[in-house]
């Protein structure tokens, strides 16, 4: 899974496709989706107008609980809409509220990729337990976990944790879960001469952690997968990390 990928959440009405064929024409290479947000079919317009092949994108969308009475139809609808044989990510989009029906769930994403319609499979907003739950009923680890993330949200434990499992962790809402304006940021941003939110995005690479942050201008989108020129040291991330305790 690239560390670097768009998300897409409230793009929609002909600003997803301009957006997502946006991002990928600055060099995104892994698009972040959802039934939810009710925009799989400009996404896949997006990628068939970009010309690349689907090989060269990473492709996630997430399944809602509520639809887990018909995880086959909603697959095959999200393939549909998205114009491609298979996702690399399907997600839970949250957990079901009882665990039985989470189990099953997780089950039924397991043999969507054992039909080889899914490259891989994982879960959103769920605490450890939950995974753990679904790891010792099924056997199998969930390889990412979607969630809240951001330096006013940081948890070593939390990163700990999904590390000792083998599970990545992807962040969402970084940037608006984040006081772009902060001091501390706005110092280690004019030291490397980028932008505070391409600090705190950069903060979430040095900590193994992907990044899917989402615009509809194509000039933040440019610059929020502008990452790689740089790095944070050691007391830089320190300080960053610090902003959960304030
Ligand atoms: N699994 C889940 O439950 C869940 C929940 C929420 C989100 N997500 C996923 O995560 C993605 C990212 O989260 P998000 O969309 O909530 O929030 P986000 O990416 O942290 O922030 C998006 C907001 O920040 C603005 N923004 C983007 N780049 C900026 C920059 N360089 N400087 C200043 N402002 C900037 C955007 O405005 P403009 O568009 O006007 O530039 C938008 O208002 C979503 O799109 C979705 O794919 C998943």
């Amino acid at each position: 899974m690239p560390l670097i990928g768009f998300g897409t959440w409230k793009l929609r009405h002909g600003q997803a496709r301009a957006s997502v064929l946006a991002a990928l024409e600055v060099g995104y290479r892994h698009i972040d989706t959802a039934t939810m947000y009710a925009n799989e079919a400009e996404i896949g317009q997006a990628l068939a107008d970009s010309g690349l092949d689907r090989a060269e994108v990473f492709v996630t969308t997430k399944i809602r609980p509520s639809d887990a009475g018909r995880v086959q139809d909603i697959l095959h609808q999200s393939l549909r809409a998205l114009g491609t044989e298979y996702l690399d990510l399907w997600l839970v989009h949250w957990p079901p509220a009882r665990r039985a029906d989470s189990r099953q769930l997780w089950n039924e994403l397991l043999a969507a990729q054992a039909q080889q319609l899914v490259r891989d499979v994982g879960v959103s907003n769920y605490s450890l337990a939950e995974i753990d739950d679904l790891t010792n009923s099924s056997g199998r680890a969930p390889a990412v976990n979607q969630i809240d993330w951001g330096p006013t949200l940081y948890d070593a434990h939390v990163l700990g944790g999904h590390a000792d499992r083998g599970i990545a962790v992807e962040a969402y809402s970084s940037l608006k879960n984040t006081d772009l304006k902060d001091p501390a940021l706005a110092k280690i941003a004019a030291a490397h001469d980028v932008t505070p939110a391409q600090v705190v995005l950069r903060w979430h690479l040095e900590h193994d952690v992907t990044v899917i942050p989402k615009s509809a201008h194509r000039d933040r989108t440019a610059a929020n997968f502008d990452l790689l020129g740089f790095s944070l040291a050691p007391d830089e991330v320190a300080s960053i990390d610090e902003m959960a305790d304030r």
